[in-house]
C-alpha cells in the first residue's frame, strides 16, 4: 500500500537540493506539514527559502543533526512521521581538504537521526505508520571505466573521496537499522544534480558565475570525466516517489541518462552564455567584465588546473529499478536544463552576489540600487 506521510521533518531543507524539495513538495496543495531542520553553515542559506514562511504549512528550525536530544524532542512535538535525510556535507574538494566535518555531519549526524527516530517510531510506536528517507549518491560506487556498465542497486561500493566514503558509511547504517530495528528506510542514489540554488562552487553554478565575471573557468585535468547530470527538479520528485512508492528497505539509483564530459559541459555553458549576454543589452550593461560584451569568447576562459586527488572517472546509473518500481523517469534534457539554469543565475543575481562575499558589494550597489 502506498505510503501517505503527513507531517514532514526534511534535514538539510536550506541547502541546494533541500531548498528545492521543500518547494515541490509545498508547491502540492494536498500535503501536509513541513519542519526545515537546518544547521545554516556555509552552504545553508535561508535566501533559499525566502517567501515559505507565509505558508502555514511550513516551520524552520535551525539545529545541528548531531544534537539527538534536539532532533528527539522536535519529532515528538510536531508528530513527524516522516524524515527526508538531506544535511549532508556534500563538496568533495572540501572533504580532500578537511574530512572532519564530513565523518561527523554525514556519519555521527545520519545515526543520531536514525536513534532518534528509531526510539520514538519503533521502541515508543508514537505515529501509527512512518519512513525514514535517506537522499544518497551515486558516488559511493566509485569509478566506472568507459566501456562498464552503468551502477546498479547490486554494484558493489567502492567510495573513493572523504566525501563518499562518509555517504557510504551512513547507507550501511540506514540499511542496519531497518535490518535490524525494523525502521522502515527507503534509500535513493542520486547522479549530479544541477538547477536553481546551488551553491556557486560546484561546477556548473561556478562556471555560470566565473563567464559573468570574467574569471578563469577551472577544469580540473583534462576535463574528460564523465558525470551523468540531472535537473534537481526531477530528482525532487524521484524522491517524493520513493516516499510514497517505495518498499521499506528498498534502494533505488536515479540518474538523468545524460552521460556528458566536464569539458562539454564547460562549453556548452560558454556558448549558451555567450549567446544570452551578447543578445541583451541590460545584461551587456550589467556584466561588462562577460567576455561576450567585448564580443570575444567565453570559452578562452577555460584553464586547466592540476587535477582532484582521487578523481573518480566516469559515473552512470541504471535507473530501471526506479522506472519499474516507481514509474520515475528523468523529465528534462541537459540542453534545456542548462538553458533554464543560466536563465535562473541571470535573473537571481542577488542570491549568488550576496554568497560571494564584500569584494562584489560596491558592483552590486552600481548595478542593481533600483
Ligand atoms: P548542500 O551542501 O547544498 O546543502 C547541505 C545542507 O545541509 C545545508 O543547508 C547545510 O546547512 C545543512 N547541514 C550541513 N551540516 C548540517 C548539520 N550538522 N545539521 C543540520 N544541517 C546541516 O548539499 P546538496 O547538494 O543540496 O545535497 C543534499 C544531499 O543530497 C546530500 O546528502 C548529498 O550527499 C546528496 N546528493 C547531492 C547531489 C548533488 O549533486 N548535489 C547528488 C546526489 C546526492
Ligand atoms: O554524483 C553526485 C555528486 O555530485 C554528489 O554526491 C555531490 O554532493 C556533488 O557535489 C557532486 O559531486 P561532484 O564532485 O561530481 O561535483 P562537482 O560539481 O564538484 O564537480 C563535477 C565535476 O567537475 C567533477 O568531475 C569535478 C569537476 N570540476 C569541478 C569544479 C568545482 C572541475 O573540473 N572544475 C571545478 O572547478
Amino acid at each position: 500500500m502506498a505510503f501517505a506521510p503527513r507531517n514532514v521533518f526534511i534535514t538539510g531543507g536550506a541547502g541546494f537540493i533541500g531548498a528545492n524539495f521543500v518547494r515541490h513538495w509545498l508547491a502540492r496543495p494536498g500535503e501536509g506539514r513541513v519542519v526545515v531542520f537546518d544547521a545554516l553553515t556555509y552552504a545553508g542559506n535561508l535566501d533559499n527559502l525566502a517567501g515559505l514562511d507565509r505558508d502555514p504549512r511550513y516551520l524552520f528550525v535551525k539545529g545541528d543533526i548531531c544534537d539527538e536530544a534536539a532532533v528527539r524532542a522536535l519529532l515528538e512535538q510536531q508528530r513527524i512521521d516522516t524524515v527526508v535525510h538531506f544535511a549532508a556535507e556534500s563538496h568533495v574538494d572540501r572533504s580532500i581538504l578537511g574530512p572532519d566535518d564530513f565523518i561527523r555531519t554525514n556519519i555521527v549526524g545520519t545515526h543520531s537521526l536514525l536513534k532518534a527516530a528509531k526510539a520514538l517510531w519503533v521502541d515508543k510506536k508514537t505515529v501509527p505508520d512512518h519512513r525514514f528517507h535517506h537522499v544518497s549518491t551515486d558516488e559511493v560506487y566509485g569509478s566506472l571505466r568507459p566501456d562498464d556498465a552503468p551502477f546498479q542497486e547490486r554494484s558493489p561500493y567502492a567510495p573513493n573521496s572523504p566525501y563518499s566514503a562518509s555517504k557510504a558509511s551512513s547507507d550501511h547504517l540506514v540499511r542496519a537499522y531497518h535490518e535490524t530495528y525494523g525502521l522502515d528506510t527507503t534509500v535513493t542514489n542520486c547522479s549530479n544534480n544541477y538547477g536553481p540554488y546551488q551553491f556557486p562552487e560546484k561546477l556548473i553554478p561556478l562556471t555560470i558565475v566565473n563567464i559573468l565575471l570574467g574569471k578563469p573557468l577551472p577544469v580540473y585535468g583534462d576535463g574528460m570525466q564523465v558525470r551523468d547530470w540531472l535537473h534537481v527538479e526531477d530528482h525532487c520528485r524521484a524522491i517524493t516517489l520513493a516516499l510514497n512508492r517505495g518498499k521499506p528497505g528498498e534502494v533505488y539509483n536515479i540518474g538523468g541518462n545524460s552521460e556528458t564530459s566536464n569539458i562539454e559541459v564547460v562549453r556548452t555553458l560558454c556558448a549558451l552564455v555567450d549567446e544570452t549576454v551578447g543578445a541583451r543589452p541590460d545584461l551587456r550593461a550589467a556584466f561588462s567584465a562577460s567576455p561576450a560584451v567585448r564580443g570575444a569568447r567565453a570559452a578562452d576562459l577555460i584553464t586547466h588546473v592540476r587535477d582532484r586527488l582521487g578523481h573518480d572517472r566516469r559515473y552512470a546509473i541504471d535507473y530501471s529499478k526506479a522506472e519499474h518500481d516507481l514509474g520515475y523517469a528523468p523529465g528534462r534534457d541537459l540542453a534545456e536544463g542548462l538553458r533554464a539554469t543560466i536563465d535562473w543565475y541571470l535573473t537571481n543575481t542577488r542570491w549568488w552576489l550576496a554568497l560571494l562575499g564584500r569584494d562584489y558589494a560596491e558592483w552590486l550597489a552600481k548595478n542593481y540600487s533600483r
